[in-house]
């Protein structure tokens, strides 16, 4: 079965190929981060008009590097949900064309199905049920992976995802955008214990999580200091954040996974890339003899790949579109 993946939700335009569900022909990625950045972050306007002007292109080149033509294709997944949704929209009509043009089934994808089906990619043995987190720029869930197209989401951010917390932070130290990454490197050579940073305390559901107290806690940190003339160690600074953000992370997924008896635990997200969250939950999973999965890094970031690997599933499913199929900015996973 070769299934064709597009992604399009927010400023990478992506397309794969993928063969009987886990195999990967071809991954073709077109960032924008370079004209973002000078934005400090992403404009959606450019973002549309960018995979508007790239998707056909990268499109045929993952065609070409899987050595596959339009008719070899089983069915078309795309990325309809959430997102920024002018860029969701490029994807879905350009998926609808093609679908038209060739007859070949529709597949929507929603984005979260798609990250966490990245470690389907990474470890061949991996099978639902299992808990999965996923942490990116727009997401942090705590979620009940019940079979390949089920899921139940058990804990959510109330506020800023992890993400956005690493990349406004990392704005504030003055780290280009997207921060997160550059956080990452810096923690590298600082002290976690420099900085004693909030942990969030959250009424009502104990799974879910909240980034907005430590966001302002760090940007009041560090304008108190501008203020005075002080100098912070951004290397410390970063550590400690990072640290501060793995934790959170990690004491949320495991309280869920022990409350609820799962023994299988998995990662997703681009924030699955962060070398301090990655040894966190890999380290707490150890200890209480959890097996744990995460992506290998290149399949962390949004990428074609996990939309043709989740579509293959959803296809199995009986989960096809028609050409009434849109593009919708919010829907969260309980709704699929
Ligand atoms: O999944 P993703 O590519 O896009 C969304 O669906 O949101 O996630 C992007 C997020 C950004 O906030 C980026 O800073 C963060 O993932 N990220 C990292 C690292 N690599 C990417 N955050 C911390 N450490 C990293 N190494
Ligand atoms: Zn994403």
């Amino acid at each position: 079965m070769l299934i064709l993946g597009i992604e399009s939700s927010c400023d990478e335009t992506a397309a794969s190929v993928i063969e009987d569900c886990r195999t990967i022909r071809s991954s073709v990625i077109s960032t924008q981060i370079e004209e973002h950045r000078k934005y400090g972050g992403v404009v959606p306007e450019i973002a549309s008009r960018r995979h508007c002007e790239n998707i056909l292109g990268v499109t045929r080149k993952a065609l070409a590097d899987a050595d596959i033509e339009l008719a070899d294709l089983d069915g078309i997944a795309v990325t309809y949900a959430p997102g920024l949704i002018g860029a969701l929209l490029v994807g879905v009509n350009f998926a609808k064309g093609l679908a038209l043009a060739s007859g070949k089934p529709l597949i929507p994808v929603h984005h979260i199905a798609g990250h966490i089906a990245t470690n389907y990619l990474s470890h061949p043995d991996l099978e639902p049920p299992y808990l999965c987190l996923v942490a990116s720029g727009g997401h942090s869930h705590i979620i009940e992976v019940l079979s390949y197209t089920k899921f139940r989401v058990v804990g959510r951010t109330r506020d800023d995802a992890a993400g956005e917390c690493f990349d406004k932070c990392a704005r504030a130290m003055g780290f280009p955008y997207p921060g997160g990454v550059h956080v990452d490197k810096a923690a590298q050579s600082g002290d976690a214990k420099a900085f004693k940073l909030p942990h969030p305390a959250v009424a009502g559901n104990e799974f879910d999580l909240s980034f907005s107290g430590l966001k302002t806690a760090v940007i009041n940190m560090l304008h108190h200091a501008e203020q005075k003339g002080e100098d912070i160690d951004r290397n410390d600074l970063s550590a400690s954040l990072q640290a501060t953000i793995a934790e959170i992370l990690t004491g949320k997924t495991m309280l869920a996974a022990e409350a609820l008896g799962y023994k299988k635990i998995a990662l997703a997200g681009g924030v699955s890339a962060n070398s301090g969250v990655r040894a966190a939950m890999s380290e707490a999973c150890a200890k209480r003899g959890y097996s744990f999965y995460m992506p290998e890094k290149s399949l962390c970031g949004d990428n074609g790949a996990m939309i043709g690997c989740q579509g293959s599933y959803n296809l199995m499913a009986g989960i096809t579109a028609d050409e009434s199929l849109n593009a919708i900015a919010t829907l969260s996973m309980d709704e699929i």
